[in-house]
Protein backbone atom coordinates (compact mmCIF):
# COMPACT_ATOMS: atom_id res chain seq x y z
CA UNK A 1 0.00 0.00 0.00
CA UNK A 2 1.10 3.71 -0.97
CA UNK A 3 1.29 5.83 2.51
CA UNK A 4 3.00 9.05 1.18
CA UNK A 5 -0.22 10.27 0.03
CA UNK A 6 0.63 14.04 0.80
CA UNK A 7 0.61 17.02 -0.69
CA UNK A 8 3.64 19.04 -2.34
CA UNK A 9 4.78 21.51 0.70
CA UNK A 10 3.85 24.33 -1.86
CA UNK A 11 0.20 23.19 -1.38
CA UNK A 12 0.30 23.80 1.56
CA UNK A 13 -1.58 27.04 2.36
CA UNK A 14 -4.10 26.43 -1.22
CA UNK A 15 -7.66 25.59 -0.23
CA UNK A 16 -10.04 24.74 -2.43
CA UNK A 17 -11.76 27.99 -4.06
CA UNK A 18 -14.93 28.94 -2.13
CA UNK A 19 -16.84 29.53 -5.26
CA UNK A 20 -16.76 25.69 -5.97
CA UNK A 21 -18.87 25.11 -3.09
CA UNK A 22 -21.85 27.08 -4.43
CA UNK A 23 -21.08 25.88 -8.05
CA UNK A 24 -21.73 22.22 -6.23
CA UNK A 25 -24.80 23.85 -4.71
CA UNK A 26 -26.38 24.42 -8.19
CA UNK A 27 -25.91 21.08 -9.16
CA UNK A 28 -27.20 19.62 -6.20
CA UNK A 29 -30.68 22.20 -6.13
CA UNK A 30 -32.18 21.56 -9.94
CA UNK A 31 -34.94 24.24 -8.74
CA UNK A 32 -32.16 26.59 -7.99
CA UNK A 33 -31.70 29.72 -9.76
CA UNK A 34 -27.82 29.97 -10.41
CA UNK A 35 -26.37 33.63 -9.87
CA UNK A 36 -22.95 32.37 -9.56
CA UNK A 37 -21.61 31.93 -12.80
CA UNK A 38 -18.86 33.60 -14.28
CA UNK A 39 -19.48 32.99 -18.09
CA UNK A 40 -21.63 34.58 -20.04
CA UNK A 41 -24.98 32.77 -20.96
CA UNK A 42 -24.39 33.17 -24.75
CA UNK A 43 -23.65 31.44 -27.39
CA UNK A 44 -20.76 32.10 -30.04
CA UNK A 45 -22.99 32.65 -33.58
CA UNK A 46 -22.40 29.46 -35.95
CA UNK A 47 -20.11 31.08 -38.27
CA UNK A 48 -17.64 31.92 -36.06
CA UNK A 49 -18.00 28.08 -34.38
CA UNK A 50 -17.64 26.45 -37.71
CA UNK A 51 -14.56 27.22 -38.19
CA UNK A 52 -13.34 24.71 -35.60
CA UNK A 53 -14.76 22.03 -37.76
CA UNK A 54 -13.47 23.46 -40.74
CA UNK A 55 -10.14 23.59 -39.45
CA UNK A 56 -10.85 19.65 -38.34
CA UNK A 57 -11.62 18.87 -42.12
CA UNK A 58 -8.67 20.50 -43.13
CA UNK A 59 -5.99 18.23 -40.61
CA UNK A 60 -5.27 20.81 -38.37
CA UNK A 61 -5.43 18.28 -35.54
CA UNK A 62 -2.03 18.11 -34.56
CA UNK A 63 0.66 20.06 -32.39
CA UNK A 64 0.62 24.16 -33.85
CA UNK A 65 3.40 26.66 -32.92
CA UNK A 66 4.50 26.72 -29.13
CA UNK A 67 3.41 30.89 -29.46
CA UNK A 68 0.41 30.46 -31.27
CA UNK A 69 -1.46 29.84 -34.80
CA UNK A 70 0.42 32.21 -36.99
CA UNK A 71 -2.60 34.01 -38.59
CA UNK A 72 -4.49 34.22 -35.31
CA UNK A 73 -1.17 35.86 -33.81
CA UNK A 74 -0.85 38.68 -36.78
CA UNK A 75 -4.87 39.33 -36.17
CA UNK A 76 -3.80 39.90 -32.60
CA UNK A 77 -1.15 42.17 -33.20
CA UNK A 78 -3.82 43.65 -35.15
CA UNK A 79 -6.02 43.98 -32.89
CA UNK A 80 -3.85 45.88 -29.89
CA UNK A 81 -3.31 48.54 -32.68
CA UNK A 82 -7.17 48.80 -34.02
CA UNK A 83 -7.81 49.34 -30.65
CA UNK A 84 -5.61 50.58 -28.56
CA UNK A 85 -2.40 51.82 -30.99
CA UNK A 86 -0.06 49.54 -29.73
CA UNK A 87 2.60 47.74 -31.73
CA UNK A 88 3.77 44.40 -30.71
CA UNK A 89 5.93 42.18 -33.13
CA UNK A 90 4.20 39.24 -34.05
CA UNK A 91 6.88 36.96 -33.70
CA UNK A 92 7.63 37.86 -29.95
CA UNK A 93 5.62 39.47 -28.79
CA UNK A 94 2.20 37.58 -28.05
CA UNK A 95 1.68 34.69 -26.69
CA UNK A 96 -1.71 32.26 -27.40
CA UNK A 97 -2.68 30.72 -24.20
CA UNK A 98 -5.15 27.94 -22.41
CA UNK A 99 -7.72 31.09 -21.35
CA UNK A 100 -6.49 33.90 -19.41
CA UNK A 101 -5.59 31.51 -15.98
CA UNK A 102 -3.00 29.87 -18.17
CA UNK A 103 -1.06 33.44 -19.07
CA UNK A 104 -1.74 34.86 -15.27
CA UNK A 105 -0.08 31.49 -14.01
CA UNK A 106 3.08 31.85 -16.61
CA UNK A 107 3.61 35.53 -15.85
CA UNK A 108 3.83 34.31 -11.78
CA UNK A 109 5.93 31.68 -12.45
CA UNK A 110 8.23 33.11 -15.14
CA UNK A 111 9.03 36.31 -12.92
CA UNK A 112 8.48 35.88 -9.22
CA UNK A 113 10.97 34.68 -6.89
CA UNK A 114 10.33 33.18 -2.97
CA UNK A 115 9.59 35.61 -1.15
CA UNK A 116 8.95 38.41 -3.74
CA UNK A 117 5.80 40.41 -2.94
CA UNK A 118 2.95 40.87 -5.39
CA UNK A 119 0.31 43.26 -5.19
CA UNK A 120 -3.13 41.91 -5.62
CA UNK A 121 -6.35 43.17 -5.76
CA UNK A 122 -8.84 42.49 -2.66
CA UNK A 123 -11.48 41.45 -3.30
CA UNK A 124 -10.08 39.81 -6.31
CA UNK A 125 -10.49 37.00 -9.11
CA UNK A 126 -9.84 33.91 -7.05
CA UNK A 127 -6.77 32.82 -9.08
CA UNK A 128 -4.35 35.67 -8.20
CA UNK A 129 -3.34 34.63 -4.36
CA UNK A 130 -3.02 30.86 -4.84
CA UNK A 131 -1.36 31.42 -8.31
CA UNK A 132 1.25 33.83 -6.13
CA UNK A 133 1.49 31.39 -3.28
CA UNK A 134 2.43 29.03 -5.68
CA UNK A 135 4.73 30.75 -7.64
CA UNK A 136 6.46 30.76 -4.12
CA UNK A 137 5.56 34.71 -3.54
CA UNK A 138 4.05 36.63 -1.23
CA UNK A 139 0.54 38.34 -1.86
CA UNK A 140 0.21 41.65 -0.71
CA UNK A 141 -3.67 42.77 -0.95
CA UNK A 142 -5.04 46.30 -1.96
CA UNK A 143 -8.00 47.01 -0.94
CA UNK A 144 -10.98 47.65 -3.06
CA UNK A 145 -13.12 50.19 -0.79
CA UNK A 146 -16.98 50.45 -1.89
CA UNK A 147 -16.51 54.17 -0.55
CA UNK A 148 -13.85 54.80 -3.15
CA UNK A 149 -16.04 52.70 -6.20
CA UNK A 150 -13.81 49.66 -5.90
CA UNK A 151 -11.03 51.99 -6.87
CA UNK A 152 -7.04 50.70 -6.16
CA UNK A 153 -6.04 53.84 -4.65
CA UNK A 154 -2.69 55.17 -5.30
CA UNK A 155 -2.21 56.28 -1.99
CA UNK A 156 -2.65 52.46 -0.72
CA UNK A 157 -0.42 51.07 -3.07
CA UNK A 158 2.56 53.57 -2.70
CA UNK A 159 2.52 52.48 0.98
CA UNK A 160 2.41 48.92 0.36
CA UNK A 161 5.17 48.78 -2.26
CA UNK A 162 8.51 47.49 -0.32
CA UNK A 163 11.99 46.97 -1.69
CA UNK A 164 10.61 42.82 -1.99
CA UNK A 165 7.73 44.20 -4.39
CA UNK A 166 7.93 42.94 -8.09
CA UNK A 167 5.23 42.84 -9.37
CA UNK A 168 1.74 44.36 -9.39
CA UNK A 169 -1.47 42.68 -10.67
CA UNK A 170 -4.63 45.24 -11.72
CA UNK A 171 -7.78 44.06 -13.33
CA UNK A 172 -10.23 46.37 -15.08
CA UNK A 173 -12.99 46.22 -15.42
CA UNK A 174 -12.96 44.25 -12.30
CA UNK A 175 -14.10 40.93 -11.18
CA UNK A 176 -15.74 40.70 -8.72
CA UNK A 177 -16.78 44.35 -8.77
CA UNK A 178 -17.77 45.33 -11.67
CA UNK A 179 -15.55 48.41 -11.24
CA UNK A 180 -13.22 50.49 -14.05
CA UNK A 181 -10.78 53.18 -13.55
CA UNK A 182 -10.88 56.12 -15.92
CA UNK A 183 -7.74 57.23 -17.83
CA UNK A 184 -6.16 59.78 -15.21
CA UNK A 185 -6.81 57.49 -12.36
CA UNK A 186 -5.19 54.50 -14.23
CA UNK A 187 -2.42 57.26 -15.84
CA UNK A 188 -1.97 57.78 -11.84
CA UNK A 189 -1.10 54.25 -11.09
CA UNK A 190 1.13 54.20 -14.49
CA UNK A 191 3.13 56.47 -12.77
CA UNK A 192 3.74 55.01 -9.68
CA UNK A 193 4.41 51.30 -11.57
CA UNK A 194 7.71 53.19 -13.59
CA UNK A 195 8.51 55.51 -10.31
CA UNK A 196 9.32 52.36 -8.28
CA UNK A 197 10.30 50.09 -11.05
CA UNK A 198 7.29 47.32 -11.01
CA UNK A 199 6.22 44.59 -13.63
CA UNK A 200 2.33 44.90 -14.02
CA UNK A 201 -0.12 42.54 -14.92
CA UNK A 202 -3.13 43.76 -16.26
CA UNK A 203 -5.48 41.75 -16.50
CA UNK A 204 -8.48 42.77 -19.26
CA UNK A 205 -10.72 40.00 -20.00
CA UNK A 206 -13.56 42.26 -19.25
CA UNK A 207 -11.67 45.10 -21.84
CA UNK A 208 -15.33 44.94 -23.96
CA UNK A 209 -17.63 44.48 -20.89
CA UNK A 210 -18.28 48.00 -20.35
CA UNK A 211 -21.24 50.32 -19.88
CA UNK A 212 -22.50 54.03 -20.36
CA UNK A 213 -19.65 56.27 -21.20
CA UNK A 214 -16.84 54.68 -19.25
CA UNK A 215 -13.90 53.32 -22.01
CA UNK A 216 -11.69 51.07 -21.38
CA UNK A 217 -7.84 51.86 -21.80
CA UNK A 218 -5.03 49.46 -22.01
CA UNK A 219 -2.54 49.89 -19.36
CA UNK A 220 0.35 49.23 -21.67
CA UNK A 221 -0.71 52.74 -23.87
CA UNK A 222 0.63 54.43 -20.69
CA UNK A 223 3.46 56.41 -20.74
CA UNK A 224 6.56 54.08 -20.33
CA UNK A 225 3.89 51.18 -19.21
CA UNK A 226 4.62 49.05 -23.05
CA UNK A 227 8.23 47.66 -21.64
CA UNK A 228 6.73 46.33 -17.82
CA UNK A 229 3.44 45.35 -18.80
CA UNK A 230 1.94 42.14 -19.29
CA UNK A 231 -1.82 42.25 -20.91
CA UNK A 232 -3.76 39.28 -20.22
CA UNK A 233 -6.80 39.20 -22.60
CA UNK A 234 -9.12 36.17 -22.95
CA UNK A 235 -11.61 34.52 -25.80
CA UNK A 236 -13.76 33.59 -22.86
CA UNK A 237 -15.94 36.33 -22.15
CA UNK A 238 -15.99 38.62 -24.81
CA UNK A 239 -16.86 35.57 -27.53
CA UNK A 240 -18.47 33.71 -24.71
CA UNK A 241 -16.37 30.69 -25.05
CA UNK A 242 -15.11 29.68 -21.80
CA UNK A 243 -14.57 25.98 -22.95
CA UNK A 244 -12.44 26.67 -25.73
CA UNK A 245 -9.96 28.03 -22.90
CA UNK A 246 -8.34 30.25 -25.43
CA UNK A 247 -6.63 33.71 -23.94
CA UNK A 248 -3.66 35.48 -24.88
CA UNK A 249 -0.92 37.90 -23.74
CA UNK A 250 1.36 40.68 -24.88
CA UNK A 251 4.19 41.89 -23.82
CA UNK A 252 8.09 43.31 -24.35
CA UNK A 253 10.15 40.67 -25.83
CA UNK A 254 12.16 40.23 -22.85
CA UNK A 255 9.03 39.74 -20.21
CA UNK A 256 7.14 37.42 -22.92
CA UNK A 257 10.12 35.32 -23.91
CA UNK A 258 10.01 34.05 -20.08
CA UNK A 259 6.30 33.22 -20.48
CA UNK A 260 6.74 31.30 -23.99
CA UNK A 261 9.96 29.51 -21.62
CA UNK A 262 7.02 28.41 -19.33
CA UNK A 263 4.45 27.84 -21.38
CA UNK A 264 6.37 25.82 -23.67
CA UNK A 265 7.22 22.78 -21.00
CA UNK A 266 3.54 23.15 -19.49
CA UNK A 267 1.31 22.87 -22.26
CA UNK A 268 3.35 22.56 -25.64
CA UNK A 269 0.40 24.85 -27.37
CA UNK A 270 -3.04 25.48 -27.52
CA UNK A 271 -5.53 23.25 -28.86
CA UNK A 272 -5.62 23.78 -32.64
CA UNK A 273 -9.18 23.66 -33.11
CA UNK A 274 -9.83 26.36 -30.72
CA UNK A 275 -6.96 28.76 -32.39
CA UNK A 276 -9.26 28.55 -35.50
CA UNK A 277 -12.14 29.45 -33.90
CA UNK A 278 -10.58 32.34 -32.02
CA UNK A 279 -9.65 33.65 -35.37
CA UNK A 280 -12.85 33.48 -37.07
CA UNK A 281 -14.14 35.56 -34.03
CA UNK A 282 -11.80 38.37 -34.15
CA UNK A 283 -12.29 38.30 -38.20
CA UNK A 284 -15.28 39.97 -39.27
CA UNK A 285 -18.61 41.58 -37.43
CA UNK A 286 -18.05 42.17 -34.03
CA UNK A 287 -21.98 42.33 -33.66
CA UNK A 288 -21.97 39.41 -31.46
CA UNK A 289 -20.36 41.10 -28.68
CA UNK A 290 -22.34 43.96 -29.10
CA UNK A 291 -25.31 43.09 -28.70
CA UNK A 292 -24.53 40.56 -25.29
CA UNK A 293 -23.09 44.09 -23.42
CA UNK A 294 -26.34 45.39 -24.43
CA UNK A 295 -28.38 42.53 -22.81
CA UNK A 296 -26.26 42.46 -19.82
CA UNK A 297 -26.35 46.69 -19.68
CA UNK A 298 -30.50 45.89 -18.98
CA UNK A 299 -29.96 43.36 -16.81
CA UNK A 300 -27.46 45.22 -14.78
CA UNK A 301 -30.37 48.20 -14.26
CA UNK A 302 -32.76 45.55 -13.53
CA UNK A 303 -30.23 43.79 -10.60
CA UNK A 304 -29.10 47.77 -9.20
CA UNK A 305 -32.65 48.98 -9.23
CA UNK A 306 -34.18 45.82 -7.51
CA UNK A 307 -31.50 45.03 -5.27
CA UNK A 308 -31.55 48.98 -3.82
CA UNK A 309 -35.96 48.34 -3.64
CA UNK A 310 -35.19 45.25 -0.94
CA UNK A 311 -34.30 46.22 2.38
CA UNK A 312 -30.86 45.82 3.41
CA UNK A 313 -28.89 45.65 0.28
CA UNK A 314 -27.03 48.32 -1.23
CA UNK A 315 -25.42 47.83 -4.36
CA UNK A 316 -23.42 50.20 -6.63
CA UNK A 317 -24.22 50.39 -10.01
CA UNK A 318 -21.62 48.20 -11.68
CA UNK A 319 -19.56 49.99 -14.43
CA UNK A 320 -18.11 46.60 -16.13
CA UNK A 321 -18.12 43.02 -16.28
CA UNK A 322 -21.09 41.04 -15.78
CA UNK A 323 -21.49 41.25 -11.76
CA UNK A 324 -22.99 42.99 -8.98
CA UNK A 325 -21.63 43.21 -5.65
CA UNK A 326 -23.87 44.44 -3.22
CA UNK A 327 -23.67 45.21 0.20
CA UNK A 328 -25.28 42.58 2.49
CA UNK A 329 -23.33 43.97 5.99
CA UNK A 330 -27.48 45.16 7.39
CA UNK A 331 -28.20 41.72 7.36
CA UNK A 332 -26.25 41.37 10.44
CA UNK A 333 -24.10 37.45 8.89
CA UNK A 334 -21.38 37.25 7.55
CA UNK A 335 -20.87 36.48 3.48
CA UNK A 336 -20.59 32.99 3.47
CA UNK A 337 -23.95 32.64 6.23
CA UNK A 338 -25.73 34.82 4.20
CA UNK A 339 -25.27 33.05 0.54
CA UNK A 340 -25.68 29.99 2.64
CA UNK A 341 -29.23 31.69 3.97
CA UNK A 342 -30.10 32.57 0.09
CA UNK A 343 -29.71 28.93 -1.03
CA UNK A 344 -31.76 27.42 1.69
CA UNK A 345 -34.77 29.96 2.02
CA UNK A 346 -34.66 31.59 -1.59
CA UNK A 347 -32.96 28.70 -3.93
CA UNK A 348 -30.78 31.41 -5.39
CA UNK A 349 -27.05 30.78 -5.27
CA UNK A 350 -24.43 33.68 -5.23
CA UNK A 351 -20.90 33.42 -3.91
CA UNK A 352 -20.10 35.21 -0.80
CA UNK A 353 -17.78 38.00 -1.17
CA UNK A 354 -15.20 36.68 1.33
CA UNK A 355 -14.52 33.75 -1.57
CA UNK A 356 -12.55 36.62 -3.18
CA UNK A 357 -10.55 38.08 -0.44
CA UNK A 358 -10.59 39.55 3.35
CA UNK A 359 -12.06 43.19 1.93
CA UNK A 360 -14.91 41.46 0.21
CA UNK A 361 -16.27 40.16 3.64
CA UNK A 362 -19.35 42.08 3.80
CA UNK A 363 -20.58 41.47 0.10
CA UNK A 364 -22.33 38.80 -2.22
CA UNK A 365 -21.32 38.47 -5.80
CA UNK A 366 -24.83 38.17 -8.10
CA UNK A 367 -23.96 37.19 -12.19
CA UNK A 368 -26.21 38.47 -14.20
CA UNK A 369 -25.40 36.53 -16.90
CA UNK A 370 -28.84 34.72 -16.65
CA UNK A 371 -32.01 35.89 -18.52
CA UNK A 372 -34.06 38.90 -18.00
CA UNK A 373 -36.67 36.36 -16.74
CA UNK A 374 -34.55 34.64 -14.17
CA UNK A 375 -33.19 37.11 -12.64
CA UNK A 376 -36.76 38.65 -12.19
CA UNK A 377 -37.85 35.76 -10.45
CA UNK A 378 -34.56 35.85 -8.75
CA UNK A 379 -34.95 38.53 -7.29
CA UNK A 380 -38.54 38.29 -5.95
CA UNK A 381 -37.24 35.11 -4.65
CA UNK A 382 -34.69 36.90 -2.69
CA UNK A 383 -36.70 39.63 -1.50
CA UNK A 384 -39.23 37.09 -0.04
CA UNK A 385 -36.59 35.32 1.75
CA UNK A 386 -34.40 38.06 3.47
CA UNK A 387 -38.40 39.50 4.16
CA UNK A 388 -38.49 37.23 7.11
CA UNK A 389 -35.38 38.02 8.60
CA UNK A 390 -36.98 41.27 9.98
C1 LIG B 1 -10.65 38.72 -13.87
C2 LIG B 1 -10.51 37.43 -14.58
N1 LIG B 1 -9.34 37.15 -15.18
C3 LIG B 1 -9.13 36.01 -15.86
C4 LIG B 1 -10.14 35.07 -15.95
C5 LIG B 1 -9.79 33.81 -16.67
O1 LIG B 1 -10.63 33.47 -17.68
P1 LIG B 1 -10.21 32.37 -18.75
O2 LIG B 1 -9.13 31.53 -18.19
O3 LIG B 1 -11.46 31.61 -19.03
O4 LIG B 1 -9.74 33.16 -19.93
C6 LIG B 1 -11.38 35.30 -15.34
C7 LIG B 1 -12.44 34.29 -15.35
O5 LIG B 1 -13.43 34.34 -14.65
C8 LIG B 1 -11.57 36.51 -14.64
O6 LIG B 1 -12.72 36.82 -14.03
Amino acid sequence: MVSNFWPAERLKHIKTSGIRHFFALATEMPDSINLSVGEPDFSPPRRILAAGSQAARNGKTHYEPTNGVDELREALVQKAFHDYGLVYNVNSEVLVTVGGTEAIFLALFGLVNPGDEVLIPNPGFVVYEPGVRLAGGVPVSMPLLEGRDFKVSVGDVTSLITDKSRVIILNYPNNPTGGVLSFDELAALAEVAVERDLIVISDEVYEKIIYDTAKHYCLASFRGMRERTLVINSFSKTYAMTGLRIGYVYGPRELLSILWLVHQYTVACVNSLSQYIALSALKGSQGFTSCMVKEFDRRRHLVHARLNEIGGFSCALPQGAFYAFPNIKAFGMPSEEFSEFLVRNARVITVPGSAFGSYGEGYIRISYAATYELLEEALNRIEKAVGKLK
